[in-house]
């Protein structure tokens, strides 16, 4: 399997691969695919990895900037993360999130947020902060982790194109 960045070509691939994977999931609007191409269209989309078996797209993950109290922290989400259904418990959402938190760090982010199942995100160091505060969610579904030793406080906003 290869982990890339995405290119010009990937684009619909990625949205079909989103789709599948989000396809009567629960907590789904089914607004992926088009949350990734505004992220993409607003020069958002830090981060934006695919996962190829063979000639098959089977995965995606996504990064963008958020702010803290409006405020520009370099810190970042995790999101959307796709693996295509028949692709899935094989270990390609775990490779392309760790990619990609290891991008960011080297990056220079000073940490990233995500807003999903606990038991899945804590195997990457994600833990819950009360003082990083996401009023979309039940904050136990909303955890970070840092990069920088520094944790700022404050309110959490997802960049624009994740509202519509
Ligand atoms: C979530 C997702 C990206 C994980 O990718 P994956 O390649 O299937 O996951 P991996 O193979 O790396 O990891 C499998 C492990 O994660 C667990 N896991 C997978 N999805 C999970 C979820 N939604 N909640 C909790 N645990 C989950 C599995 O039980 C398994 O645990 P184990 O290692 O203890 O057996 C994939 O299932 C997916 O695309 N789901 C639909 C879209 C979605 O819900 N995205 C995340 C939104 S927050």
């Amino acid at each position: 399997m290869i982990i890339r960045e995405e290119q010009e070509s990937d684009h619909s691939a990625i949205a079909k691969v989103t789709a599948q994977a989000f396809a009567g999931v629960e907590h789904s609007d089914q607004t992926e695919p088009e949350i990734i191409a505004r992220l993409r269209t607003a020069g958002a989309l830090t981060i934006s990895l695919v996962a190829i078996k063979g000639n098959t797209f089977v995965g995606h993950v996504a990064f963008s900037p958020i702010t803290i109290d409006g405020a520009d922290k370099s810190w970042f989400g995790l999101g959307p993360v796709s693996v295509s259904p028949d692709h899935q418990q094989l270990g390609i959402g775990s490779a392309l999130i760790r990619t990609g938190l290891e991008r960011l760090c080297s990056q220079g982010a000073a940490g990233c947020v995500v807003l999903g199942d606990p038991a899945y995100y804590c195997r990457f160091g994600f833990e819950r902060d009360e003082g990083l505060r996401f009023y979309a969610a039940p904050s136990e579904y909303f955890m970070r982790l840092n990069f920088a030793a520094e944790v700022p406080r404050g309110r959490v906003d997802y960049a624009p194109a994740f509202a519509g």
